[in-house]
């Protein structure tokens, strides 16, 4: 069977938004996609890899003319891709070279809140550095880096501090999947961006707090770009970056592609697709066989009906190895009898946002789930379909199944793992959660200015035998 809608409701896409800014087709020469470099480790033992990131500013040619300023990880703009292996203890020095404080967030990675994870309670201040370690203890999968210091998320993203961390493990490595890094298996960052006078970005002159937007597809930090395809099939690690964009992929001629992975790793079995689309955050591994082109040939991907990289096909060997029907096992641990089912609720739009009818507070705990427990989480969207989004919910510190939507069942690609899902509106969306860590946590929505402005709530992870108390920031000892 092979998919050719999008399965989100149509009505609630962002291109029904007053404030919609519909991408257009750069007019700058096609230029050769960035595929960002692997990051090296300082160190690596059998056992254990060093790694030292550092934020940091810089500037870039994306555009004829002037630079751009931007902001990145160990480079100029996004950052080098990060890799973990599972079972090996990672230590990583995080270093903060910007004028400002940031955060160092590790968007899917199972890792002990609030200060492994990253988010708003462990800030790095200019011209510091702090030090962080913790097992790589789950599936092969593309997760993210990105910053969060509340409330400039937004702000920090956008500006660049954004980039693909890859988790690599023995399962996935006996799949018949390409991976060969930088030739068919590549990162593919979604972002967009406005251009204002010498060739800058500014934020506040773009900011509607419904996400900034931009008219400009920006693709791993590239403009306009184009892929060299030298093998038959091309693995693409597809991330949502930006900031509120919805992202509608099709390929020229509907070729149709095969989605092996979600969020938090290798689906149980490959999807076959015309259509997908990506609510923010949310990442996505395709392949595509490119088996009935010819050298010379060009296919594009589109976002709606906007080209976004043009890949140009060259001489390649045939591979038409087939997958197998089942990838992988994915665990679906039952419910723990009588734990309470948990409720959340993304109200409102603009500055009117709210989790549970309320606005994040840093110094307040909204939840908790006993570690150990699995438990269901009811996420809901009350916004009016004729004139709502979908939210994307992500949850912090864990990666979930995806249980229901309005007691239906979840759309096809949502049977792995994940931790981000995009909510319509008036629907529920049931999750199963569980954790393997103790700590304060985040959920909120994903398009990054409501999780600034507010749609945002934190949860404990808690253990009743060993209880703990955590150090939490507020905006004014930032
Ligand atoms: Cu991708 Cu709270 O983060
Ligand atoms: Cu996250
Ligand atoms: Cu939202």
């Amino acid at each position: 069977k092979v998919y050719t809608d999008y399965f989100f409701d149509e009505p609630a896409y962002n291109t029904h938004d007053g404030g919609f800014v519909p991408l257009e087709e750069p007019k700058t020469p096609q230029q050769k996609l960035k595929v960002p470099e692997l990051l090296e480790p300082d160190r690596e033992t059998d056992t254990d890899m060093y790694y030292t990131v550092i934020a940091q500013t810089g500037e870039v040619q994306l555009l004829p003319g002037e630079k751009t300023k931007t902001w990145g990880y160990n480079t100029n703009l996004l950052g080098k891709t990060i890799l973990f292996k599972k079972g090996k203890m990672i230590h990583i020095t995080l270093k903060n070279e910007l004028p400002e404080l940031t955060t160092f967030h590790w968007h899917g990675l199972n890792v002990p809140g609030p200060v492994t994870d990253g988010g708003c309670h462990a800030p790095v201040y200019p011209g510091k550095s702090t030090q962080i370690e913790f097992k790589c203890d789950q599936p092969a999968a593309t997760l993210w880096l990105h910053a969060h210091p509340c409330p400039s998320t937004a702000q920090h993203v956008w500006k660049g501090l954004a980039t693909a961390v890859v988790v690599k493990d023995d399962t996935e490595a006996k799949l018949p999947f390409p991976r060969n890094y930088g030739v068919d298996d590549i990162p593919l960052i979604l972002q967009d961006r406005r251009f204002h006078e010498d060739n800058q970005w500014d934020y506040m002159a773009d900011y509607d707090p419904d996400g900034v937007q931009g008219p400009t597809p920006m693709i791993n930090g590239t403009i306009n770009p184009y892929f060299d395809v030298t093998t038959q099939k091309l693995r693409l690690r597809i991330l949502d970056g930006a900031n509120r964009r919805e992202w509608r992929l099709h390929f020229s001629d509907d070729l149709k592609f095969t989605q092996i992975a979600s969020d938090g790793g290798t689906l149980p079995e490959p999807v076959d697709f015309t259509h997908l689309m990506l609510t923010c955050a949310e990442r996505a591994e395709i392949i595509v066989d490119f088996g009935n082109y010819q050298p010379g040939d060009v296919v594009t991907l589109f976002c709606d009906d906007v080209p976004i990289v043009h890949f140009r096909i060259h001489a390649f060997k045939r591979d038409d190895r087939q997958l197998p029907d089942h990838l992988a096992d994915i665990p679906d641990p039952d419910v723990t009898p009588d734990a309470p089912v948990h409720k959340v609720v993304m109200s409102g739009m603009d500055e009117e946002v709210e989790m549970n009818g309320k606005k994040f507070d840093m110094q307040r705990i909204d939840d908790k789930q006993k570690l150990g427990n699995v438990e269901y989480w009811d996420v809901s969207n009350t916004n009016d379909m004729s004139n709502g989004m979908v939210h994307p919910y992500h949850m912090h510190g864990t990666q979930f199944r995806v249980i229901s939507r309005n007691g239906h069942a979840p759309y096809p690609n949502e049977n792995g793992l994940k931790d981000t899902v995009g909510v319509n509106p008036g629907e529920t969306v049931r999750l199963k959660v569980w954790f393997d860590h103790l700590g304060v946590y985040m959920n909120h929505c994903h398009i990054i200015e409501h999780e600034d402005g507010g749609m945002m709530a934190q949860f404990e992870v808690y253990d009743p035998d060993h209880p703990k108390t955590y150090k939490l920031m507020d905006m004014d000892t930032l």
